[in-house]
């Protein structure tokens, strides 16, 4: 066959092939258009999963009459003139592709009115570039594009859609992910007449949450801390969830850089970074973030569905999420998350129920009020006021009581974990707070501390070791003398001193200070043991910190003994002054609170 030129329907439909694979990919291209136009309003309407119809009508600047044809012919846009222009690109569409292909799949018509033109024009399309007619129409400024039986002319094609439901949540989905990217603008979806979102814009931060809450559940936001952190001309924005709110799954992970959703290698692996020591094994964190950067340092153009990008600094940006996430999950201090308390969630939802069953379900018999009962009890806050008006105000003993109740409750000020109660079951604190209780599970934040320690100061060059009064020797498997002779200098730079005295025993003659309290022979034997078991041996150095996190584990405070009021208190300083405090090294929760207000709640107080 003779070389011979493409009719341009078909040179459409080809380039088409990349861009449109469903009514979602169709939808995505229109909202695109929309945002480039200035919309503040967008109103989407669907028939039978976008198989049937798509049409898209918004309040942006509009098309004037002459540019029409030029809208829809490949290669025309209004975004770019230049290279340069092209090498700093902050708009979503700079192709000039997405409505001539769409239009060779699809029937399509364009309605559009400029804000000075006397009324709209309206013209329709089938990919061939000719014969475009301009109609008059009643359409208010802004645009409408309609886009009705997809692929009819490309038969193949109509074959790999799936059902019209699977296709509309394609088309909810997508529609959800660009709201969280723009909440100036409004969006209505309704599909087959019924109304399925309807988002006003979102100015304040609350709207923009309770956006947020809308789309991804509100338990995403009350789990999730918002973070803004600017560095080196980027800046990151946005929530993330905290590491005790993750997800089997990696379906909550919306990233936008500079406004473009996108999937990317190296941020995925950026975040996994942040969230390396604080995440429970096989769990995904939740994020909606925001990357802005100068458009010169991303390449947009590296995908025809632009959903992926490189960056030009790609180290850089790299390590700058990673700083900010890291530093951002570091700085998860009890009392300073804005806008959650981290909970059980299964407690959250029960002492969000009003009647009792919940009660009787954890197996407690429990006098409970019923509803139409007068007389309820008082709110705790109420109730401590109601006792104080008890007291007269001229009795010195009750003042000096009553003062030295003032004094707990300013240190405690400062104090978020509040003060040691008891410990219960030899395992969990329950301390009192200013805006409750919480309970901490001594041995996982006892963990997290040694752990954030130990790494400081095996970091800043050795960890302080303590003799022990008297060797302690240690019987051993043959594999594990071999890495404890091995690894020497590596266990002396962690505290340890360790020596091989025969073929199955090592002699420990001193370790790390802060675990001069732990059962040794136990931590060796098990951190040998997890060393061997784990494959380390050979990347001992690299994996220092799997390592550290062994060691922490197996040297904190075991539920065996129970702990004085004291040592609980101490442990509760240590607490609120350590980083990622939230979690354990193994991503478990180390405290939960239940506020005054849950207590009511659950109590039925006040109500
Ligand atoms: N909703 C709209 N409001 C105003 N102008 C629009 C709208 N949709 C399209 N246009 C105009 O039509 C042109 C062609 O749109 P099209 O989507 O085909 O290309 P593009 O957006 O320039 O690039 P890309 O192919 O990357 O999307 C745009 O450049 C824009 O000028
Ligand atoms: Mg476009």
């Amino acid at each position: 066959m003779r070389i011979h030129a493409l009719p341009t329907q078909l040179i459409n439909q080809i380039a088409a092939g990349e861009v449109v694979e469903r009514p979602a990919s169709v939808v995505k291209e229109l909202l695109e258009n929309c945002f480039d136009a200035g919309a503040t309003q967008i109103h989407i309407d669907i028939e039978q999963g976008g198989i049937r119809v798509i049409k898209i009508r918004d309040n942006g600047c509009g098309i004037i009459k002459d540019d029409l044809p030029l809208a829809l012919s490949r290669h025309a846009t209004s975004k770019i003139t230049s290279l340069k222009d092209l090498e700093r690109v902050s708009s979503m569409g700079f192709r000039g592709e997405a409505l001539p292909s769409i239009s060779s799949v699809a029937r399509l018509s364009l309605i559009s009115r400029t804000d000075d033109a006397d009324c709209a024009w309206k013209v329709c399309a089938d990919g061939t570039e000719k014969d475009f007619q301009a109609q008059p129409d009643p359409h208010p400024q802004g645009t409408t594009v309609e886009v009705s039986d997809l692929f009819y002319n490309t038969p193949a094609r109509r074959k790999f859609l799936k059902t019209e439901k699977t296709e509309f949540t394609h088309i909810e989905n997508l529609i959800k992910k660009m709201a969280l990217s723009r909440f100036d603008i409004g969006f209505t979806l309704i599909h087959n007449q019924r109304e399925i979102i309807n988002l006003r814009a979102a100015e304040s931060q609350s709207e923009q949450e309770k956006r947020v809450a809308n789309i991804c559940g509100s338990a995403f936001i009350e789990n999730a801390v918002d973070i803004d952190f600017s560095a080196s001309g980027l800046q990151l924005s946005g929530w993330v969830g905290l590491p005790t709110y993750s997800r089997s799954q990696q379906d909550m992970q919306y990233f936008y850089v500079n406004g473009r959703l996108i999937k990317d290698r190296l941020v995925t692996h950026a975040v996994k970074q942040a969230y390396q020591d604080v995440l429970f094994h096989g769990r995904h964190p939740v994020y909606v973030l925001y990357l802005t950067l100068d458009p010169v340092l991303v390449d947009v153009n590296a995908h025809p569905t632009k959903l992926e990008v490189r960056f030009r600094e790609g180290r850089l940006v790299h390590d700058f999420l990673f700083t900010a996430l890291h530093r951002s999950l570091a700085n998860l201090r009890p009392g300073e998350q804005q806008n959650n308390v981290q909970k059980i969630e299964e407690l959250s939802q029960l002492t969000s129920q009003p009647s009792p069953p919940s009660i009787q379900q954890a197996g407690i018999q429990s006098y409970v009020p019923s509803p139409v009962q007068s007389s309820l009890p008082m709110n705790v806050a109420e109730e401590i006021d109601a006792y104080a008006t008890l007291y007269p105000k001229d009795n010195s003993q009750l003042d000096t009581v009553s003062q030295q109740a003032k004094m707990a409750t300013t240190v405690q000020g400062t104090q978020p974990l509040g003060h040691a109660i008891a410990h219960l079951h030899s395992i969990f604190i329950l301390s009192e707070t200013e805006n409750g209780i919480i309970l901490v599970d001594a041995h996982a934040a006892h963990e997290r501390i040694s752990y954030e320690k130990l790494k400081q100061q095996y970091h800043n060059g050795s960890v302080p070791s303590q003799p022990l009064l008297l060797p302690l020797k240690i019987q051993v498997s043959h594999a594990e003398a071999d890495l404890t002779e091995q690894q020497h200098q590596f266990f002396s730079s962690l505290g340890f001193e360790l020596n091989r005295s025969g073929p199955e025993t090592i002699v420990l003659r001193a370790t790390p200070a802060i675990f001069a309290k732990a059962d040794m022979d136990t931590l060796i034997k098990d951190v040998l043991a997890d060393i061997i078991a784990n494959g380390m041996s050979q990347r001992i150095l690299e994996k220092s910190n799997e390592i550290l996190a062994t060691i922490a584990c197996h040297g904190s405070v075991r539920a065996k003994r129970k702990l004085t009021i004291d040592e609980m208190n101490a442990l509760l300083r240590e607490m609120e002054q350590t980083e990622r405090i939230g979690q354990c090294n193994h991503g478990r929760p180390t405290w939960i609170e239940l506020s005054t207000a849950d207590l009511d709640k659950f109590f039925l107080r006040g109500q």
